[in-house]
């Protein structure tokens, strides 16, 4: 009996050569696909050669080919403003489940606008946004307002230091600063204009404490996070502190160990008229936290059948469940959820 493929888009940068790892590590069959043969096949040498797809973006039907060949993608190549549409169309046009690394708001209301109709009639499930950046953030806000009525508004505070941004998450947070055309969610709906970021304070419990923030960033929960959650407002913010330490944007060529020294924290505020509830993640390294997410999200996909359509991290799957998940799996602790 044949196994499903997973093939693995961008299989030569940070976060697709951990998800490699971790799949060979399931015993799982792969093939790594990317932009650079040459790049591919010195991969595949080193992980006992697994089979190699080179497909560049701007080449639809190598794309296709990949898609048709494989039964999940999980796509790693970023920035998806860039790479997003190519991958996710050749997905659908090739019957192949499809998950993503993107927090691109554009490229993710992309998806649930023009792709959802695409992928049900194609048999095809698309899940965006399942990493750390978007996808924590969604999966707590699911878990935190679950049994919540009346919700006000949703919060996510991401606190981040000694992140390394590689060369696609520098790329990628250069785009999102410059883009004038944000994504807000604001009075039940969704807005696109220019957001005058301000300093907001973010209240962690202890012992991190009250922390200020850049309010909002422009991450994908403003567009997963209502899909789920009846709410008027969603917004993301992360720590100031971030991108204050020396070497986040110069940190290119940092090896993997020190990258895994990443901390984290996020946390969801679910605010009500009578008051509302809370919920939190904490842990180190994101990265292997985005990686593990995003392969847990395709081996479901491989091995069972899912309903057709294009979700969020919190649609696809129960929010707390796949929170405990990848807590047993040793990527975060979880505090559950606290009323006040
Ligand atoms: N939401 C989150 O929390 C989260 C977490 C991890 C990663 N990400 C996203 O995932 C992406 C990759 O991150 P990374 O850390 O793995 O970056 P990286 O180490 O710099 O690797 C980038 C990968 O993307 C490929 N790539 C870049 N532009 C491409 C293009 N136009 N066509 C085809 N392939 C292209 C690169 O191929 P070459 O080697 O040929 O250049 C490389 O394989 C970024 O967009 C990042 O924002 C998001």
């Amino acid at each position: 009996m044949s196994h499903p493929l997973i093939a693995v888009y961008g299989a030569t940068g940070h976060t697709g050569r951990l998800v490699a790892s971790e799949l060979r590590a399931r015993d799982r069959d792969i093939v790594l696909a990317g932009r650079d043969g040459g790049a591919l096949k010195a991969l595949s040498d080193e992980f006992g050669g697994p089979p190699v797809h080179e497909a560049p973006v701007d080449d639809p039907g190598a794309l296709r080919a990949l898609a048709e060949r494989a039964d999940v993608l999980i796509h790693c190549a970023g920035p998806f403003t860039h790479t997003g549409r190519p991958l996710a169309t050749a997905a659908v046009e090739g019957g192949c489940h499809y998950v993503d690394h993107a927090l691109e708001q554009h490229h993710t209301a992309w998806l649930f606008d023009e792709m959802q109709e695409p992928a049900r009639r194609a048999g095809v499930t698309m899940i965006t946004a399942m990493s750390f950046y978007g996808g924590i953030g969604d999966l707590l806000a699911g878990a935190t307002a679950a049994g919540s009525e009346d919700i006000e508004r949703v919060v996510l505070g991401y606190a981040v230091s000694d992140w390394l941004l590689t060369t696609g998450a520098k790329r990628t947070a250069e785009l999102l600063f410059a883009d004038t055309r944000r994504i807000t969610y604001d009075a039940g709906a969704r807005h696109v204009g220019y957001v005058e970021p301000r300093n907001a304070v973010f209240p962690f419990p202890p012992p991190l404490g009250p922390r200020t923030m850049i309010a909002p960033v422009p991450f994908s929960e403003v567009v997963t996070v209502p899909r789920h959650v009846r709410t008027a407002r969603v917004e993301a913010q992360l720590t100031a502190a971030t991108f204050e330490q020396e070497g986040v944007f110069t940190s290119e060529h940092a090896d993997a160990a020190a990258r895994a020294g990443s901390r984290f924290i996020v946390a969801a505020q679910v605010v009500t008229a009578a008051g509302g509830s809370a919920g939190q993640v904490s842990g180190r390294d994101l990265w292997r936290l985005s990686a593990v997410a995003s392969v847990e999200a395709a081996v479901r996909l491989a091995d069972a059948p899912h309903e057709p359509g294009v979700y969020g991290p919190a649609e696809a799957f129960p929010a707390e469940e796949f929170l405990r998940d990848l807590e047993r799996l040793g990527l975060l602790s979880y505090s559950g959820r606290t009323r006040s």
